[in-house]
């Protein structure tokens, strides 16, 4: 039961940050120079793809220099692989595919698993190994949000991790979505600009895509309790709430507003900030 947890928690974690950035790696030195890079522009996650031999290695380097990061190992197509990122400190694991004795291997480690499902036959397959939680690959080359609204329907309680041609300008539109977990993707961590060191650019680039993401706008001021609050709207006010704390905005949760599960108000008073859904 503790495992199931753990493995819930990492997940709920995944979420509220809402982007995943997909790392090649060619050179473990690079790792945790990206690392600060991505937690600096906002982004306290990574997937670090097996498509390099570097890649248990950043995954350990990282772990090491970057508690506060959650650090999956992504195009784990074998269960040795899969070892071998568990051992390194592998908090995820991400496949593109769904092979089910490599999913019961890390199922069985206690370590979360999200398999690539790309049609209802897999969908079918993860559900049967007791997923709900699963990567959908490639996203945009077949079908994109649409695909997903039109495969979840049958499947109420499965969502998913879209990854494939995904960018800052139409990430929003699936983080908008319920079915959606968090999005992954390549575009703020491209392989040249990790070769160049740009670490800057990909904090800014990292910056951007967290700014659209929470796609936060400004309503007006509102009177309340005798003080005058700023209303800011965002489509996902976990998400929303989760980054402004990481900015040093304090909620209060006391003053949420449910509206069954989803919270649709909340106060951060002390910076005159009222957080509201769209
Ligand atoms: C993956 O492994 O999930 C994808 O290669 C990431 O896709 P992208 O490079 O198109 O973002």
């Amino acid at each position: 039961m503790k495992r199931v947890t753990d493995m819930n928690k990492i997940l709920e974690e995944i979420e509220k940050i809402g982007i995943v950035p997909v790392v090649v790696i060619d050179s473990a030195e690079d790792a945790v120079p990206l690392a600060k890079a991505l937690c600096e522009g906002g982004l306290p996650a990574a997937e670090i793809t097996f498509r390099t031999a570097a890649a248990a290695e950043s995954i350990k380097r990282i772990r090491e220099a970057c508690p506060e990061m959650i650090v999956g190992a992504g195009t784990v197509l074998t269960c040795e692989q899969a070892d071998a990122a568990i051992a390194a400190g592998s908090q995820f694991i991400v496949s593109p595919g769904l092979n089910p004795a490599v999913v019961k291997h890390v199922l069985d480690k206690g370590v979360p698993m999200l398999p690539g499902c790309a049609n209802p036959s897999d969908i079918e397959a993860a559900l049967s190994l007791g997923l709900t939680e699963v990567k959908f690959f490639p996203a945009e080359q077949i079908g994109g949000l649409k695909a997903i609204k039109a495969m979840a329907a049958p499947y109420g309680a499965v969502r998913f991790m879209p990854t494939g041609g995904l960018n800052a300008a139409n990430m929003g539109a699936y983080l908008a979505d319920k079915k959606i977990i968090a999005c992954g993707g390549s575009f703020m961590v491209a392989k040249d600009v990790i070769a160049r060191h740009d670490w800057d650019k990909i904090k800014k680039d990292t910056e951007k895509a967290v700014s659209l993401m929470l796609g936060m706008t400004f309503k007006g001021l509102v009177q309340s309790g005798g003080r005058t609050f700023t209303e800011m709207q965002s489509s996902n006010i976990k998400r929303a709430v989760y980054h402004l704390e990481r900015r040093g905005v304090k909620f209060d949760t006391a003053s949420a507003v449910y509206l069954g599960d989803d919270i649709v108000s909340i106060d951060a008073a002390e910076a005159g900030i009222r957080l509201t859904a769209h």
